[in-house]
This record gives structure tokens, C-alpha cells and sequence, in this order.
């Protein structure tokens, strides 16, 4: 059976309304290269292992790469959907573990110039995929351009990777800034990645948490910290995730803590409420704004 077939099985046979309790994260950075891509594609994954039925989206369009650290082909788009006749189950390619992705396409220019009723029949389309999921990971781009600021206020709650070097410890304070200042109940949560020790990680943390206090009147949530770990590296090298070609790596079991205390079941701080939820169509509705807008 092809991929959308199964998938379109998938929707058929669920019936209940599951994506009224489908919940949404978006893994992004200040500085590039921190690891967002591998947290959000193996976060996912673990997710998925925890009996999630679990959608990657890929926008850091432009240099999109959860196919390559799933080693898969670049396959169908989100742009395909503008195509007459192309259905939102026929861009949802599977990955390990029967994983949904989608990916964003490589190239922004092909979004630009889509019109705006194209870009509306796309996310009109996504809007079917509700009833199938429990969780959208959302693998961004780094930085803080207009549409990557908007697709991060669509979301329940934000992950922002760091690692413990001063340049992106800087630059995620500076995310933090901004988001903070665009809307004061941002959700937003710290993944100390690269950590040597855990007492590094908790560092680092506690840095962010710190200058965010005495600047911003705000204080980050910790989403958890993942060691450094040379299995990281050789999984990307080999594309194949390290939660499932290294899965007792020391990243490994960091990443599955941190998708546990995503699905709640991990003791958070007292301070910290659970996210607002924004459903899968307020969603839907802002990427599109997002992206739309190019
Ligand atoms: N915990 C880690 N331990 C060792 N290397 C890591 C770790 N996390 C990321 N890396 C390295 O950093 C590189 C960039 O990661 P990637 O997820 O592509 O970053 P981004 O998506 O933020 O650009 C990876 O290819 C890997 O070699
Ligand atoms: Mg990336």
C-alpha cells in the first residue's frame, strides 16, 4: 500500500475527534546550527514511540533537512498542495515508526510566488489532516525573520535550542526578547543541547533564566538538556535518527525525557501552567498568515 493510501485508511478509521486534543510545538533557535532539526525530528519520534500518532513539519524552508535525517528523498511539498487535485494526504510522507512528515520545500522563492488564494486552497487543505494527529512538531528556521516570528505565535508552546556557548546563549535571549515583547504569555521553553555535564546544561539554563528576569520581567520555562554525544553525529552522517540507531546513547535517553515531560507526565516546575491550546485550525489559520506572507 502507497503512503497516502495508508494514511487516507488512517483518516478513514478515525472517527472520534482527536484533533481537538492535537497539541503543537515549534523547535527554533537563535543562532543556527544548535541542533533544532535533530531535537524536533527525534523529540518527534519519541513522541511517536509513546503511541502518538506524530506530524513533522518542515519550514525552515530554504534549507529544509528532516528528509535528509530521516533519509528520505526530498519527495512532495506543502506546495504541491496548490495543484488542483493534490490532497493533504498525498504531501504526508512516512517516516520510521510510521511518523508523518511534511516537508516545507527547498526553495522561498517558490512561495513567494504563489498567490494568496494558492497559498489559502494549501492550508485549507492541511486543515483535513486535524482528525488523524496528536502532535505537530514544528522544525523551524533560526533567527527572526517576519514569518518564522509569526509561525512561532501559532503554536502551544515554543522549544528554543541552545547550547551552552556565549554566542547562543546570546542569540536566544535575543529570540526571547522579541517573542516576549510581541506576546507576554508566549510559552517558551529552554532545550539546553550540547551540554557536556548535566551541571553545564542546568548552567546555562539558569543564565537564560536570569538575564530574561532582570531584563524582560519574564522567566523561560526548562524543556530539559541533551548531552553532547558523538552518536548525534554519526547518526546524521548515517541518516538514520539516533533515538533508533543509538537508542541508549546518552542523547537518546535525554530526548526521551524530554518528550515525556512534553506529553505532561514529568513533574514540571509549580511556576509553570500548562500551555494554552490553540487547536489545530488557529494553527493552521497563522502559518498560513506566516508563510503568505513570504
Ligand atoms: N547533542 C549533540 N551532540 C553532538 N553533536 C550534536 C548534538 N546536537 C547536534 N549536534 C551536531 O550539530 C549538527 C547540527 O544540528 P542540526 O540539528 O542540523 O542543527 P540546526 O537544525 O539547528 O541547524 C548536527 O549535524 C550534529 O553533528
Ligand atoms: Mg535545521
Amino acid at each position: 500500500m502507497d503512503q497516502a493510501s495508508e494514511l487516507r485508511k488512517r483518516m478513514a478509521h478515525r472517527s472520534g475527534p482527536r484533533g481537538v486534543s492535537l497539541k503543537t510545538a515549534a523547535v527554533t533557535s537563535g543562532k543556527g546550527g544548535v541542533g533544532k532539526s535533530n531535537v524536533a525530528v527525534n523529540v518527534a519520534l519519541a513522541l511517536q514511540q509513546e503511541h502518538n500518532n506524530t506530524l513533522i513539519l518542515d519550514t525552515d524552508v530554504g534549507f529544509a533537512n528532516v528528509n535528509v535525517l530521516l533519509g528520505s528523498g526530498a519527495g512532495r511539498t506543502l506546495l504541491d498542495l496548490a495543484q488542483p487535485g493534490v490532497l493533504a494526504s498525498d504531501v504526508v510522507q512516512t517516516g520510521p515508526l510510521g511518523i508523518s512528515w511534511i516537508s516545507g520545500g527547498t526553495a522561498l522563492p517558490d512561495w513567494i510566488q504563489l498567490s494568496r488564494d494558492q497559498v489559502k486552497v494549501c492550508f485549507d487543505k492541511l486543515m483535513d489532516l486535524e482528525s488523524t494527529l496528536d502532535w505537530v512538531i514544528v522544525d523551524t528556521g533560526a533567527g527572526l525573520s517576519e514569518s518564522s516570528l509569526h509561525l512561532l505565535e501559532s503554536v502551544d508552546q515554543i522549544l528554543l535550542v541552545t547550547t551552552p556557548e556565549p554566542t547562543a546563549l546570546a542569540d536566544a535571549y535575543a529570540m526571547i526578547k522579541v517573542l516576549v515583547r510581541r506576546s507576554p504569555s508566549a510559552r517558551i521553553r529552554i532545550v539546553v543541547n550540547r551540554c557536556r555535564t548535566f551541571s553545564e546544561g542546568i548552567q546555562t539554563f539558569q543564565r537564560l533564566v536570569e538575564v530574561s528576569k532582570t531584563f524582560l520581567s519574564f522567566e523561560p520555562g526548562v524543556m530539559g538538556y541533551i548531552l553532547e554525544d558523538p552518536a548525534v553525529g554519526r547518526a546524521v552522517f548515517r541518516q538514520t535518527p539516533f533515538l533508533l540507531s543509538a537508542p541508549d546513547s546518552r542523547a537518546a535517553q535525554c530526548v526521551r525525557q524530554i518528550a515525556r515531560r512534553l506529553m505532561g507526565g514529568e513533574e514540571v516546575a509549580p511556576a509553570e501552567s500548562p500551555p494554552s491550546r490553540r487547536g489545530w485550525r488557529e494553527f493552521i489559520w497563522k502559518l498560513q498568515h506566516a508563510l503568505g506572507r513570504g
